[in-house]
């Protein structure tokens, strides 16, 4: 029996677990939606609002190994263009404003990479954002602190530290491309 919207949400969650799906995606999307619900009241929210942690792990599933994160963002925080290498994520915000924009990878024939922006969408208080994978995107904190939720569907460090999966954008002469600035 779930003692808060954290553990209830988590519940759902493992209940609708699956491979990625449309499916699984709608179902994680309506979970951190209703995660977003919970009273601020509740402990483990107060703290984060009262702590303010730049990242914090509030749950890993040992079994399917899709781990929530929790993250305050100060404002004007921004985080370039990236991919999450395999995986799929949802960013579901809190409380704050954060700008998320979207991009599509164009490889030239010359060899070289660049992005061009698809464009952006202010994600608010209650809101969610999924990227699949392949998916590249950047956000910017429009009005913090922020505390957005991210749900992610593997350890994404791991995917970037070990297998070496997640791409990294940089800005070199007025674009997004790849490689060292
Ligand atoms: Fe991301």
């Amino acid at each position: 029996m779930a003692r808060n919207a954290l553990e209830a949400s988590i519940e759902k969650i493992k209940s609708d677990w699956g491979p990625l799906s449309s499916e699984v995606v709608a179902a994680c999307r309506r979970h951190m939606e209703n995660l977003l619900e919970a009273s601020s009241t509740e402990e483990w929210l107060a703290t984060l609002h009262r702590q303010g942690p730049t990242d914090s792990e509030l749950y890993r599933d040992p079994a399917h190994g899709f781990v929530l994160l929790a993250h305050t963002e100060s404002e004007g925080l921004y985080r370039p263009p990236h991919d999450h290498g395999r995986g799929w994520v949802i960013y579901a915000i809190q409380r704050g404003e954060i700008e998320m924009g979207t991009y599509g990878r164009i490889d030239d024939p010359d060899g070289s990479v660049r992005l061009v922006k698809r464009g952006s969408t202010v994600v608010r208080p209650g809101e969610v954002q999924v990227y699949l994978p392949g998916d590249i995107h950047d956000t910017r904190c429009l009005r913090g602190p922020a505390l957005l939720f991210r749900f992610t569907e593997r350890d994404l460090k791991k995917e970037d530290r070990e297998a070496q999966r997640v791409t990294r954008y940089v800005e070199r002469n007025g674009a997004w491309t790849v490689g060292p600035a």
